[in-house]
């Protein structure tokens, strides 16, 4: 009999679903991702099809388990982390009412000060630690409520995009307190539900599911769920974390004076905090974090690695056909193409904000813009625009985490964007500070499978599972006379929102 016990880590990710499998060391031992669309049927707003994400865990789930060939019986438990803040609404039968209208979705301004009226601004802040956003859950409940009333009737449950596959696995209704925080209906200092504010917005508890800690199991695979996905039937299912959450734990950042910084399709500046700090202005969010007892602080950028994506999926065909021929990424090509052009792209900036932006404006309705172009500035000027305008952006969250007097010494890069040296070393750079990698490439997933691994009782607590399955590299420095010039671009940068700010309110009222 094998006694080599295994560990699946799921994340159901914006851009598609990864499914990988550990070992109790954290190495991977087999890996599969299935992407799938993200409709976009106005402008600035953002849904996917629930049953796209459980087809692309279960036919990952499949894969890994072909690829590797290990007993399933042999998994100890499963984690699942996930794109936060998504509306999943299930009627009687189980069945989703609608699209998810996710994360990145800003059609809910007025639900926003709807939320503000009936709560009040600062008890919300109190309560939630973060003022109503257009990218939290609650105000998606209440747009479908007050547009949708005939689908609202029907709605019966109410879950996160990973909590949705969690029900499919294990038949459950439950989440967990990191991604349950960016609900906007969790009491974020307490760790549950909070009464007050389900009550002021008459959305009815027994809608929401079950709050556990990321590390508690929260129901085992069934039966039909095993014949779908070749699991083993009753394979423990553990809390699980929100994505970033989850690669914090995957990066190792869950003790005091650690944070990272994540480029996926968001970008996130992230910091642990065992004493909960909320920024009175709600420019960056507080949420209880997957190691039980403890928060986290962020600042979050809409449109990080979507903005390269988008740039790539729009303008760089020559790239991606070199790629083609070289048996590469496209984005390593951009990559080499933007390592050619000095600091500043020759004086071209860049401003994310292709899907709105929440840290540091909190503004729904500006958009993105390049500034400065000149008929000297070919494609690889606007790559690397595009690049050192998202790390600016990203300065602005690492900024705002320093005011609030969160301390961190060491930043890890992650992500997508944090394979890239030439997007780490910007970070260095821009941020002043030496910036690392872990070895694992899976963040999230390896987060939720060290989880499911203190679920199941293979480590002691989540701080001694890291130490054993995360594992480092070596730091890279900021270089100084980068750091001065960047500080340049981004004083200018950060002027530009402000002169924009109004025009940007004009164009949505177009
Ligand atoms: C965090 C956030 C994003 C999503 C998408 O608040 O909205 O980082 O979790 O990955």
């Amino acid at each position: 009999m094998s006694i080599m016990k295994y560990l699946l880590g799921i994340d159901l990710g914006t851009s598609g679903t990864k499914t990988v499998l550990f070992d109790v060391t954290g190495a991977a031992i087999a890996s599969s991702t299935v992407e799938y669309p993200m409709y976009q049927p106005q402008n600035g707003w953002a849904e996917q099809d629930p049953e796209d994400w459980i087809n692309a865990a279960f036919e990952t789930i499949r894969a890994v388990l072909a690829k590797s060939g290990i007993d399933p019986k042999d998994i100890a438990g499963i984690g699942i982390s996930g794109q936060m803040h998504g509306l999943v609404m299930l009627d009687e039968p189980n069945r989703p009412l609608r699209r998810s209208i996710i994360w990145c979705d800003q059609r809910t301004a007025a639900e926003c000060e709807e939320i503000h009226a009936r709560v009040g601004k600062d008890r919300l802040i109190e309560i939630t630690a973060n003022p109503a956003l257009t990218g939290f859950t609650a105000s998606k409940i209440l747009w479908v409520r007050n547009n949708e009333p005939e689908i609202y009737a029907k709605c019966r449950h109410i879950l996160l995009p990973k909590d949705y596959l969690r029900f499919r696995l294990t038949g459950e209704y439950a989440t967990e307190v990191s991604d349950a925080s960016g609900m906007q209906l969790l009491d974020v200092p307490n760790r549950r539900w909070s009464d007050e504010v389900l009550q002021a917005l008459e959305i009815d508890p027994a809608f929401l599911g079950k709050v556990y800690e990321s590390v508690e199991i929260t129901g085992y695979v069934t039966e039909e769920a095993a014949q779908a996905t070749g699991l083993a039937v009753s394979t423990p299912v553990v809390g699980g974390a929100g994505d970033n959450a989850a690669a914090a734990v995957g990066t190792g950042v869950v003790t005091d004076g650690s944070a990272f910084t994540t480029i996926g399709t968001s970008g996130v500046v992230y910091a642990h905090t065992s004493n909960i700090s909320i920024d009175k202005k709600g420019r960056v969010h507080t949420f209880c974090c997957a190691v039980p007892g403890a928060w986290h602080v962020m600042g979050v950028t809409q449109g990080a690695g979507l903005s390269l994506q988008w740039f790539r999926n729009n303008f760089c065909s020559v790239e991606i056909e070199e790629a083609k021929k070289r048996g590469v990424d496209p984005y390593v090509v951009m990559d080499e193409k933007a390592a050619e052009v000095p600091v500043g792209a020759n004086r071209l900036l860049y401003l994310p904000y292709l899907m709105g932006e929440r840290t540091p404006h909190l503004d729904p309705d500006c958009r993105g813009v390049f500034f400065g172009l000149s008929a000297i500035h070919t494609r690889k000027d606007m790559i690397r625009a595009v690049m050192e305008g998202v790390t600016y952006s990203l300065k602005d969250c690492y900024d705002i985490l320093k005011e609030m007097g969160v301390e961190f010494s060491e930043m890890y890069a992650c992500g997508g964007g944090g394979t890239s040296p030439l997007w780490r070393q910007m970070m260095a750079d821009v941020y002043g500070c030496p910036v690392r990698t872990v070895r694992s490439k899976e963040g999230p997933a390896l987060g939720a499978a060290i989880l499911a691994a203190v679920g199941t009782g293979l480590y002691p607590d989540v701080k001694t599972a890291c130490d054993a399955m995360v594992k480092s590299n070596p730091q890279q420095d900021p270089i100084p006379e980068n750091t001065a010039k960047y500080a340049e671009y981004h004083k200018l940068y950060q002027s530009l929102y402000i002169s924009l700010k109004d025009r940007y309110k004009e164009l949505a009222a177009l």
